[in-house]
């Protein structure tokens, strides 16, 4: 039988619902738009050897990381630093993601929050779906990326500043 996307959401949240006291429990319901797109992350085989999954997410040339916290939480977020997008990096023992460039720190327990740095906002977080073979999967995300209009509006400033 062959199910439309909303369909196979449904199974997909049925099945994990079963799945008690799984550290995957609470990414199911996350809410996201009927037009996000769904992309594969990985599998949770991966992830417990390796404790982070890198992929790309909403599109192929936005980076993303999935990471398994230490209270054995799943969670995922863009890798694109809000302040003027530069890569962040995660740091397993201070579950946080920091970006090289101006040391932005990023809080992985607490949805993204800025921990330090020149970032004005959170990191976008992307809710997961698990399927019933442990395929892990992205389904939504919570803003948009650091992009090209905050990149033009980063360089005006800079413009602004050195300008006699
Ligand atoms: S680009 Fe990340 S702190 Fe500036």
């Amino acid at each position: 039988m062959k199910m439309n996307r909303r369909e196979s959401i449904a199974v997909i949240a049925a099945a994990s619902a079963v799945v008690a006291a799984s550290p995957l429990d609470g990414l199911v319901g996350y809410a996201s738009p009927a037009s996000a797109p769904r992309v594969k992350v990985g599998t949770k085989i991966e992830l417990d050897r390796t404790g982070r999954l890198s992929f790309a997410y909403p599109t192929a040339a936005q980076p993303a990381e999935a990471v398994q916290l230490a209270d054995g939480r799943i969670v995922a977020y863009s890798r694109i630093c809000t302040h003027m997008g530069c890569p962040v990096d995660y740091r397993p023992k201070e579950q946080s993601f920091v970006c090289p460039c101006h040391q932005s720190r990023f809080s992985a327990r607490a949805k993204g929050r800025v921990l330090d740095g020149p970032a004005p906002r959170r990191l976008p977080e992307i809710a997961l779906e698990v399927d019933a073979r442990g395929d892990i999967y992205a389904v939504g995300i919570s803003a948009p990326p650091f992009g090209a209009a905050e990149t033009v509006r980063a360089v005006e400033a800079i413009y602004r500043e050195v300008a006699p």
